[in-house]
């Protein structure tokens, strides 16, 4: 008896303390990973109606500055957009952090390189960045430059990030909060070499040292620029180094821990008309975008679509991506299962986390909640 009390008092007291360990949030959180997804403004999708425990971040997508003054802009309707997720996020769930996003495939990419050019410039941004996001109460900022067009300006992105990091922890001390979180939506490669003139690779060591983390935009590999069919993300491609496999490798070869890379995931596939309906593989011939917009499709659409249409639904193993034809239209994207195997991947590498591009294009939560489960506890 005597012995036995003495074996199980230790037991109990570590089961105590890491029961109460595991159930402070820092302990929580970093068990969970980030499990994260931009919200594009001015969407239907009202944030009080997301189920915020799905996610561990959302981000608010858009802010962008303004020209000469390099202060960043809000409208009035980013004024009312901004209200409104900042309220419906906190009343859903105090404990999802939120995020500030600037810039966004859209914004002026000429501008961001004007802004990191000049410490003057940097330091007038990023102290508009700091009081914006403190203002409307966030909890960090995320920035989206698609894309730095050279060398140059991907050595100005590196004092970027290096001054605004430093500049969030000086403003944390002296208001004695904490830090805003600093992130960045990144090329799905650690080198740019297929878009504008020549390569440039990021700078991995300031992202390293000053982001929280960095977010490879793993998706947009094939659309009707192009008029051959193909996945919009896949994640092996035996042919082409076009992939996430490949992209998030370079980014670790580059020098970026896994562990400061959160995985893009796409909720929106890509479609195109084919040239002839009875050659309908991958890579067949095709005469331009299915919808009369970019050629993009929302995954609720999609499924839609495939079932009015009795379209053939094919689920490519290597690729791990879907993709499917009903008449003359084609469609690439993934669904729960490339998604679920996609984040086991993120998972297995140790990378931080996954985001989704975006909010509201999965209503019923269907592909969201089995990334969360993939992720795990
Ligand atoms: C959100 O998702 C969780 C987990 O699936 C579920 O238990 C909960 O009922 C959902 N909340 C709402 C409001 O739909
Ligand atoms: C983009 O930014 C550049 C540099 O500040 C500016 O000259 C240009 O007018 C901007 N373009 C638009 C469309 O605002
Ligand atoms: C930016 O903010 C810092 C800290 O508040 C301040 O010292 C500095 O003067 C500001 N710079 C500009 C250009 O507004
Ligand atoms: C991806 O990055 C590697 C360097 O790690 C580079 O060799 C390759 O060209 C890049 N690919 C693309 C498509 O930019
Ligand atoms: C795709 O094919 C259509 C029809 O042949 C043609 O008009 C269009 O220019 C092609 N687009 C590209 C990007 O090659």
């Amino acid at each position: 008896m005597a012995v036995q009390k003495i074996l199980i008092t230790p037991i109990l007291i570590f089961l105590i303390t890491h029961f109460a360990k595991s159930s402070s949030f820092e302990n929580q959180y970093l068990n969970r990973g980030v499990r994260s997804a931009y919200w594009p403004s001015g969407d239907d999708l009202s944030p009080s109606s997301i189920n915020t425990s799905y996610f561990t971040h959302i981000l608010y997508a858009f802010i962008q500055p303004e020209p000469i003054s390099y202060n960043l802009k809000i409208t009035k309707s980013d004024k009312k957009y901004v209200s409104q997720f900042i309220k419906g996020l906190r009343y859903r769930n105090p404990r999802v952090k939120t995020l500030l996003s600037i810039g966004g495939g859209g914004s002026n990419s000429t501008l961001f390189s004007e802004i990191a050019s000049q410490k003057q410039n940097r330091e007038i941004f990023i102290n508009s960045t700091i009081h914006v996001a403190r203002k409307y109460r966030f909890d960090g900022v995320d920035l989206d430059w698609e894309f730095p067009k050279d060398e140059k300006d991907m050595f100005n992105l590196g004092l970027l990030y290096e001054e605004w990091y430093n500049a969030l922890v000086a403003e944390a001390k002296v208001r004695r909060k904490s830090r805003l979180l600093l992130t960045s939506a990144v090329y799905y490669n650690s080198t740019i070499r297929l878009i504008g003139n020549g390569p440039r690779s990021y700078p991995a060591q300031e992202i390293k040292k000053y982001l929280d983390w960095a977010s490879p935009m793993c998706f947009d590999y094939h659309g009707a620029w192009a008029n051959n069919t193909g996945f919009n993300a896949a994640l092996y491609d035996p042919q082409s180094e076009i992939n996430t496999h490949f992209g998030i490798g370079s980014w670790i070869k580059w020098g970026v821990p896994p562990e400061k890379l959160v995985m893009g995931l796409a909720l929106y596939g890509r479609t195109w008309e084919l040239k002839d309906p009875n050659v309908n593989g991958v890579g067949a011939e095709a005469v331009g975008p299915a919808t009369d917009t970019d050629g993009s499709m929302n995954y609720d659409e999609i499924l839609k679509f495939n079932k009015e249409n009795g379209a053939n639904v094919v689920y490519d193993e290597v690729a791990v991506s879907f993709y499917s034809y009903a008449g003359i239209t084609w469609i690439g994207y993934d669904d729960g299962p490339s998604i679920t195997t996609k984040v086991g991947f993120a998972k297995s590498l140790g990378l931080q986390g996954y985001f989704f591009w975006a909010l509201g294009k999965d209503k019923d939560w269907s592909v969201t909640s089995q990334a969360s489960n993939a992720w795990g506890q």
